[in-house]
């Protein structure tokens, strides 16, 4: 039996959706009567909430539960949550006995009676996909930063031959157009400029208003909200309509991530991604055609199962046909359950390594070649925290760079810059006053 915990903290791993379950986990545990552990304070519950996409990111959650383990040989009460939470299951607890509670992406509303079912002496598991929506019984946004996340799509049926997220979110879901204008409306009365709408195929998103184009144009008209992000989309779901928010909606921030994997049709293939190089390409030249300074980032997977030498030529290519404002890359990561996980041909570590380290070197002559061509450029920055050197700040840019720059503005202030240099990671401003305009 375990004291009913006071005090908490929520460790969350992976994507933006995790870090925004893990906000609302906060809220929920905090209205549920327990407060944040401050820093570097134990707290009595530590919530793990976790991520499946690849081997290390999910051997991560087990390495951190060891490390709870206090001198005095006591522990505070564990949460697995997450995607490893969702994919092991009741599993997880014959792995690591340490794990009082377990609860998936779609069942964390029900952590409170969790945790007290543990105080009782009980230990659950809940990895239920409730009809139900965990949004329905989540306490309201509270006070929140700059930019905030909003969860508005779920789940993902595309079913990559490589990707477990179909397994541990569950099929696409779209929430309501009236609950995310509620949640919009909250974050802004909380402080939020901009929301960067997430979900897993975000622009697969349909509602009363029709796709996410209508979604964006709707929040558009929100005052306060100043900037619109989304993200991740799929390629197969780029329509027309929400290209052509891009060049008509001007909330809508200049920026667009959209993951190719690979520049290889046989590959894409493979990967069951139902693009090809060629049908990717020609979205970006309508994103560009409908907003020519759109910056676009992608994701990478080399040493996917057969990936030959000229394939991976192949992808070079697209990075360079495309010329990457930034863009993630990944070495292929088998993954129990999925089909590529079982297919002949994998990639040696060696080889991957090597294609990985190519691939990024590729991607940052982009970037940087990217960035260089805003410098001299008068944006707008939203400042969103400090930066290392005393008197520095560091907002984003419309393209998603990090800006540094010297002012005594605070976080949440979107100040008008000059562009004056630029690394492959991040670009230096001046601010812009009235009497250098
Ligand atoms: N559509 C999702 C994608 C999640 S996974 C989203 O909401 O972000 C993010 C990226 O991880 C994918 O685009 C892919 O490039 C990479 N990835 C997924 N499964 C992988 C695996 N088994 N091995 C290596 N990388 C993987
Ligand atoms: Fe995974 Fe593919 Fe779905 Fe993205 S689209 S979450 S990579 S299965
Ligand atoms: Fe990871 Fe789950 Fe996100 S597997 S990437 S936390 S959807």
């Amino acid at each position: 039996m375990m004291n009913s915990p006071k005090t908490f903290r929520v460790k969350s791993f992976g994507c933006q959706m995790n870090v925004y379950d893990g906000d609302r986990m906060a809220e929920l545990l905090g209205s549920a009567g327990l407060t944040a552990a401050g820093d570097g304070d134990e707290a009595d519950l530590v919530v793990l909430n976790t991520c499946h996409i690849r081997e290390k990111a999910a051997e991560k959650a087990y390495s951190d539960i060891g490390r709870l383990k206090r001198d005095d040989g006591s522990r505070p009460m564990i949460a697995l949550a997450g995607c490893v939470a969702q994919a092991e299951g009741a599993e997880a607890k014959a792995r690591s006995p340490m794990i009082d509670i377990v609860v998936g992406p779609q069942a964390y509303h029900r952590l409170p009676q969790m945790i007290a079912a543990v105080g009782s002496g009980g230990r659950p598991v809940d990895t239920d996909m409730p009809a139900i929506s965990k949004f329905d019984a989540l306490p309201a946004r509270r006070k929140v930063g700059p930019s905030a996340f909003l969860t508005v799509q779920e789940g993902c049926d595309k079913f990559c031959t490589y990707c477990v997220v179909p397994y541990t979110r569950g099929a696409e879901v779209s929430r309501p157009l009236a609950d995310i204008l509620v949640e919009a409306h909250a974050l802004v009365d909380g402080g939020a400029r901009e929301v960067t709408l997430l979900g897993q195929n975000v622009n697969a998103w349909t509602g009363t208003c029709g796709g996410l184009d209508g979604l964006i144009r709707a929040l558009a008209r929100i005052d306060g909200l100043e900037r619109i992000r989304y993200t991740t989309s799929h390629p197969a779901d780029m329509t027309d309509a929400l290209i052509a928010a891009h060049g008509e909606v001007e909330k809508l921030m200049p920026y667009l991530h959209l993951p190719v994997q690979s520049g290889s049709d046989r590959i894409l293939q493979e990967m069951n991604r139902s693009h090809t190089a060629e049908s990717y390409l020609r979205t970006i030249e309508k994103a560009r055609a409908a907003r020519p300074d759109i910056a676009i980032s992608g994701d990478f997977i080399v040493g996917f199962p057969g990936e030959s030498d000229e394939d991976f030529t192949q992808t070079l290519s697209i990075v360079d046909a495309v010329g990457y404002a930034s863009a993630y890359s990944f070495k292929y990561s088998a993954r129990p359950g999925t089909p590529a996980a079982v297919m002949g041909d994998q990639i040696s570590r060696d080889i991957m390594d090597q294609r990985l380290a190519t691939l990024q070197d590729r991607i940052i002559a982009h970037s940087l070649a990217f960035n260089r061509s805003k410098v001299g450029a008068d944006t707008q920055i939203l400042l969103d925290r400090k930066g290392r050197i005393p008197g520095q700040m560091i907002g984003k840019s419309p393209w998603l760079q990090s800006v540094h720059v010297v002012t005594d503005a605070t976080v949440g202030t979107m100040l008008d810059v000059t562009l004056t240099s630029a690394g492959p990671n991040s670009l230096g401003g001046a601010l812009r006053t009235a009497a250098a305009a």
